[in-house]
C-alpha cells in the first residue's frame, strides 16, 4: 500500500488508506490488457472523482504491488510523491493512472493450461473481496464508496473474458489482430470489492431469461443442469426483497482452486457447483451488493442478512479455531491493524444468524421480520451502512416494540467475544438424531462397538451426517478403534460430498489414523476452497508424526495455489515467510 499521506486524514475505514472523506470516486473507466506470458495486467484506469471539500484536497488511492507508469489529473501530468496522492484543485477531476500489476497480485490467480480442465489454454480469475482490488486497480478500495464502471479488456483471441457487469460487445483489438477487446458496463454504483474478471477458454449456456452459466466447456452442460433453478430462485428473492436491479444474473463455475464456495460478483456470481451457494449469492444481490457494509468491521451486516432467505440450518457450529476469548470472535470486531483475510471466519455468519434468528423470534416471526428486512433494503439501497445505522433503523421500524429491543443485550451480541449470549431455540428434531448418535460413539467402550450398524446413518440426510461429524469434532478425539469401526460400518470414505468428507478426514487424522493422512492431504490440494484446505492442512500439521509431510506437500503445491490461500496456509503451518515468496 503506497499511501501514508497525512495523519490528518479522518480514517473511518481501518482497511483503506484512501481519502474518502474528502474525495469520492463516481466512475471507473478501465482499459485492461491481459498478458498471460508475464502474468500481469497492463492497465489504464480513469477515475471520475468528486471533491467534497471546496478547497484544495488530496486524493489518495489504495494500491498494492502495482507499478505505476504515469498519472494525470484532468489531462495534466502529476509527478508522483512516494504515495499515490493527487492534489485536487477542481470540483470534478478525472484522474488517470497507467500501471501494471505484479505477477503475485493477491487479487489474481493465473492458471497454466495444465491447471485447467481443457489443458490447452491458460486461465485467469480475480477475487477482490475484501481488500484485494487494490492489487488489480489503483482505487479507493473501501466498501463505503460506490461507483459505476466501464471496461475494455484485451485478451488473446482463443480466450473469452467476462466481468461483474453487463456485456457490451467486442471487436478485434486494433493494435493486435491476434487479440479481441471485450467491453463491459456496470451502471449500478457498487463498491470496488465487487469488480471481478475471468478469462479462459470459456463457454456459456442460457439457463433462464436473464441468466447464462459460464465455465470451461468440459463442465458447461453439467453446470447448466445444476443451476436450472436459478430463475425460480431469483423470482422468490424478488418477492421477498424487491426488484433485482442488476439486469443480468449469470453464474461462473470456476476451477477447483477458487478459494471460496461462492462470490456474489454483480451480474456474474462466481461459484463452485452447489445450489446452496447460489441461493446465498443471489441474496447478496440485495444485502451486500445493494446495501453494503460500510467497512469490513461491519461485514456481518451484509454477509449475514442473507439469512433472511435461508431456511434455518441445524445447529450453530461451535468449532472455532480462534478460541472463545479472541476479539476477532466479536460480531463487530476491530480491524485496526488487522488484515481482513486473517479475521475472516464463520463467526460473523453464525453469530449474525443467531442474532437475527433471536430477533425474529422476539419480534413476531418470519413474516414480521421479513417486512423489516424489505423496508431496510429499500431505505438503504445504493448505500453502505454501519451496524449502528442498521440498529437505529431496526429501532425506528419496530417503534412499537422498543421494550422488546431494549431487553436485547446489544453489547454482548456485538462487542463481546465467544458464543452468542442467547442460544436460539431451533426446532431440534433433526439435530436430536445427530446428537444421540454422536453421544453413542463418544460413550461407547470397545466391547460396545458391535452395536453400531450401517442403518444408523442410512436414515440421516447429508445435513445430518455433517452435523453428526461436527459434534464429534467438538469433543476430544475418538479412540482409533472407534473411527476404524465407523469406517467399517458407515464407509464414510466413500462419501464424495465435500462438507462430509473434510469433516470425516479431520476426525480420522485427529484420532491418529495414519492411513488417512494421504487422503486428507489429497483433498487439501485437489481443490483449494479455504474452508476445506486450511483445516485439513492444520489437522495433519498437528499430527506430530506427519508435520513434515504436511509441510512437504504444501511446499510442493504452493506455486500452483491461489495466492491468498497459500499465504494463509503458510501462516497456519508457520512457514517462514522469508522463503514463502515463491509465486
Ligand atoms: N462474499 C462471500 C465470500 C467472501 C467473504 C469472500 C469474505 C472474501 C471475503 C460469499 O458470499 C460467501 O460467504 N460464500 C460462502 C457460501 C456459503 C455461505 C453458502 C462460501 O464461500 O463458503
Amino acid at each position: 500500500i503506497l499511501s501514508a499521506v497525512t495523519g490528518l486524514n479522518v480514517m473511518s475505514d481501518p482497511c483503506s488508506f484512501s481519502s474518502f472523506t474528502r474525495c469520492v470516486t463516481k466512475h471507473l473507466n478501465l482499459h485492461l490488457h491481459l498478458d498471460f506470458d508475464r502474468h500481469v495486467i497492463r492497465g489504464r484506469v480513469a477515475l471520475t472523482v468528486e471533491v467534497l471539500e471546496d478547497r484544495f484536497s488530496t486524493l489518495t488511492l489504495d494500491s498494492s504491488d502495482l507499478s505505476v507508469v504515469s498519472v494525470t489529473a484532468n489531462g495534466q501530468p502529476v509527478s508522483l510523491p512516494s504515495s499515490l496522492s493527487v492534489l485536487m484543485a477542481w470540483q470534478h477531476v478525472i484522474v488517470e493512472v497507467t500501471y501494471e500489476t505484479s505477477p503475485s497480485a493477491t487479487a489474481l490467480q493465473w492458471l497454466t493450461p495444465e491447471q485447467t480442465a481443457g489443458k490447452k489454454h491458460p486461465y485467469l480469475f480475480s477475487q477482490c473481496q475484501a481488500h484485494h482490488c487494490r492489487s488489480m486497480i489503483p482505487c479507493q478500495d473501501t466498501p463505503s464508496i460506490k461507483h459505476t464502471y466501464y471496461a475494455q479488456v484485451s485478451v488473446p483471441k482463443d480466450l473469452v473474458t467476462v466481468m461483474s457487469a453487463v456485456r457490451d460487445g467486442q471487436e478485434v483489438d486494433p493494435q493486435d489482430s491476434g487479440r479481441i477487446i471485450y467491453r463491459f458496463r456496470q451502471t449500478v454504483p457498487m463498491p470496488s470489492y465487487l469488480i471481478a474478471i475471468v478469462a479462459g477458454a470459456l463457454e456459456s449456456r442460457e439457463i433462464g431469461p436473464r441468466s447464462r452459466v459460464w465455465s470451461e466447456k468440459e463442465f458447461v452442460d453439467k453446470a447448466a443442469f445444476e443451476f436450472s433453478e436459478t430463475e425460480a430462485m431469483l423470482k422468490t428473492a424478488e418477492e421477498l426483497a424487491g426488484p433485482y436491479v442488476w439486469g443480468q444474473y449469470d453464474v461462473l463455475v470456476l476451477p477447483p482452486s477458487f478459494p471460496y464456495g461462492g462470490m456474489e460478483n454483480p451480474c456474474l456470481t462466481f461459484a463452485t457447483p452447489t445450489l446452496l451457494v447460489i441461493a446465498h449469492e443471489i441474496s447478496h444481490s440485495w444485502t451486500g451488493n445493494l446495501v453494503t457494509n460500510k467497512t469490513w468491521e461491519h461485514f456481518w451486516v451484509s454477509g449475514v442478512c442473507t439469512f433472511s432467505f435461508h431456511s434455518p440450518v441445524l445447529v450453530i457450529s461451535q468449532v472455532n479455531t480462534f478460541g472463545a476469548n479472541n476479539p476477532l470472535t466479536n460480531l463487530v470486531p476491530s480491524l485496526q491493524d488487522v488484515n481482513p483475510d486473517d479475521a475472516f471466519s464463520s463467526v460473523p455468519y453464525e453469530k449474525g444468524f443467531a442474532l437475527l434468528y433471536h430477533l425474529e423470534e422476539q419480534l413476531g416471526g418470519p413474516e414480521v421480520f421479513m417486512g423489516f428486512v424489505k423496508s431496510y433494503i429499500q431505505r438503504f439501497a445504493y448505500s453502505s451502512v454501519t451496524t449502528e445505522e442498521w440498529k437505529n433503523y431496526l429501532f425506528a421500524y419496530f417503534k412499537d416494540k422498543v421494550d422488546i429491543l431494549n431487553k436485547v443485550d446489544w453489547n454482548a451480541w456485538m462487542f463481546t467475544p465467544g458464543m452468542p449470549p442467547v442460544k436460539p431455540q431451533y426446532d431440534t428434531t433433526m439435530a436430536d438424531a445427530c446428537n444421540a448418535l454422536s453421544q453413542r460413539w463418544l460413550q461407547a467402550k470397545d466391547q460396545d462397538l458391535n452395536s453400531f450398524k450401517q442403518s444408523d446413518v442410512k436414515t440421516l440426510s447429508s445435513h445430518q451426517v455433517i452435523e453428526f461429524l461436527s459434534l464429534l469434532l467438538q469433543e476430544d478425539p475418538l479412540p482409533l478403534t472407534h473411527v476404524k469401526k465407523m469406517q467399517e460400518v458407515y464407509d464414510l470414505n466413500a462419501y464424495m460430498n465435500a462438507e462430509i468428507r473434510f469433516r470425516w478426514l479431520r476426525l480420522c487424522v485427529r484420532s491418529r489414523w495414519e492411513e488417512v493422512v494421504p487422503l486428507a492431504l489429497k483433498m487439501a490440494t485437489d481443490q483449494g476452497r479455504m474452508k476445506f484446505t486450511r483445516p485439513l492442512f492444520r489437522e495433519v500439521f498437528n499430527f506430530e508424526k506427519f508435520r513434515d509431510e504436511a509441510l512437504r506437500v504444501f511446499l510442493a503445491h504452493r506455486a500452483g495455489m491461489h495466492p491468498v490461500t497459500s499465504g494463509l496456509v503458510s501462516k497456519d503451518l508457520k512457514v517462514d515467510v522469508s522463503n514463502a515468496a515463491s509465486q
